[in-house]
């Protein structure tokens, strides 16, 4: 006997995508160079000496890849829109021809029947800006603000959904202290800094985008995870608070309750990140507005987070606490494969910090698997995946999380950053030679579950 595990009528199905790792183009029609161009040009950065130069051309083939959504079922679509092709220089002049791309894109899904969910910052920050600062730099979230104007007034009468940020632990942790996302700053004190402004930016963009998108919703997009002591000893919980802190709380709390959680500042000081006074960086007003009321948070979801106290350093995504229970099944990426953490992140968040809706704006796992003889891919890992995940989103919502929305990541296999095109999230299969898409046998599993709205198991 099967049963349907139902989502609620209007849930929204869709994938997610973001402009440097799909679009390619990066000189054309005006586009200025981000820093991803940049830090893509140093040898070393990108395991495989890649770049986002061609990526999957989607600049160019954006119509085919807008029919492939069309075809795959999706109801919803969420993309970003890369600021070098906007704003050259980070301010001022805009260039209409990067601007009329999005336009040509919004309106492309809206007659399709998809729901554009609109990204405004998925990590390429002008060069430009970055040779001022960047994120470092208060300007940067003042220019951030200009960059919300400019979209807002050219889209918002007809995107309705807006992220402003995209994982702002990646673009301040990640990149400015880890140093293995652009622009490779490893440097804890600068890395708290961009943290602040990322937020501020953040605060200063929701009131401007509402004020071109009559009745808008507007949020953020986090990667949160759930994160758990190896054991009970209480240098392992410590270090499971301090991992928390760092990944969910440091963003959660300013976003929510108007303040950085008072034990990761106090940790911050002690390790010489900050000075005594703490975040002197937060101007009168800051916090107000980073904790301007949402409409909706937005949760990446991957892979939980097992913190161990006796371990030092930290690697690109997974600090080196990060130790994993064993005989646990891992991604091509080596990301754990733990579906209970989705209704964790979920249910943890949702009572803690009272989002008024919730929505999964990725989820998604790395499988190299290729085409057979018979061009299909089966990626069946990929399948148990996203099934397991669904269940556990489902759950979540059954005990009462306002859960609104799944988007898988990613639509096609693309520039996965650091690691260029060696790992393949996608449910459709890129091949990088002809630019074809080939739909993976995830991809149609993906169809059925949206066709049921539910998870036949
Ligand atoms: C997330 C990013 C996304 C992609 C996935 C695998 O952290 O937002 O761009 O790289 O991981």
């Amino acid at each position: 006997m099967t049963t349907r595990i139902s989502f609620p009528r209007g849930f929204l199905w869709g994938s997610a995508t973001s402009a440097y790792q799909i679009e390619g183009s990066v000189k054309r029609d005006g586009r200025g160079e981000s820093i991803w161009d940049r830090f893509s040009s140093f040898p070393g950065n990108i395991v495989d000496g890649s770049s986002g130069e061609v990526a999957c051309d989607h600049y160019r083939l954006w119509e085919s890849d807008l029919d492939l959504i069309r075809d795959l079922g999706h109801n919803a679509y969420r993309f970003s829109v890369a600021w070098p092709r906007i704003l050259p220089t980070g301010r001022g002049i805009v260039n209409t021809r990067g601007l009329d791309f999005y336009c040509r894109l919004v309106d492309g899904l809206l007659t399709r029947g998809i729901t554009p969910f609109v990204t405004l910052y998925h990590w390429d920050l002008p060069q430009a800006l970055q040779d001022v600062g960047g994120w470092a730099s208060r300007e940067t979230a003042y220019a951030f603000a200009e960059f919300a104007e400019v979209v807002g007034r050219s889209l918002g009468d007809r995107v309705k959904s807006w992220i402003t940020h995209n994982e702002p632990w990646c673009s301040s942790f990640v990149a400015h202290r880890m140093g293995s996302h652009a622009p490779g700053i490893r440097d804890a004190s600068v890395a708290r800094l961009a943290s602040h402004h990322i937020l501020l930016s953040h605060g200063l963009a929701v009131p401007i985008l509402r004020s071109h998108s009559a009745s808008c919703k507007v949020g953020i997009t986090l990667n949160l995870s759930s994160t758990i002591p190896a054991s009970p000893s209480p240098e392992d919980v410590d270090a499971a608070r301090r991992r928390d802190g760092d990944l969910n709380r440091w963003f959660l709390d300013p976003i929510f309750r108007g303040s950085y959680p008072a034990d990761l500042v106090m940790d911050a000081v002690r390790a010489g990140e900050l000075k005594v006074s703490g975040m002197d960086c937060i101007l009168d007003g800051d916090m107000r507005a980073i904790s301007t009321p949402t409409d909706f948070l937005g949760i990446n979801y991957y892979s939980r987070i097992v913190a161990r106290s006796d371990a030092i350093g930290e690697d690109e995504n997974h600090p080196r606490t990060v130790q994993v229970a064993p005989r646990s099944e891992w991604t091509d990426i080596g990301w754990e494969v733990y579906a209970d953490g989705m209704f964790e992140t979920l249910v943890r968040t949702y009572l803690e910090y009272r989002p008024s809706v919730l929505y999964v704006t990725e989820n998604g796992a790395s499988y190299s698997d290729s085409p057979g003889v018979d061009r299909r891919v089966v990626d069946s890992r990929r399948i148990a995946y996203l099934r397991s995940h669904l269940l556990s989103a489902a759950r979540a919502i059954e005990v009462g999380v306002p859960l609104a929305g799944y988007f898988a990541w990613s639509l096609l296999d693309n520039f996965e950053w650091v690691h260029g095109y060696t790992q393949r999230f996608g449910m459709c299969w890129t091949d990088y030679a002809t630019q074809e898409r080939i739909p993976k046998e995830s991809a149609y599993a993906y169809r059925r579950i949206i066709e049921e709205n539910g998870v036949v198991v």
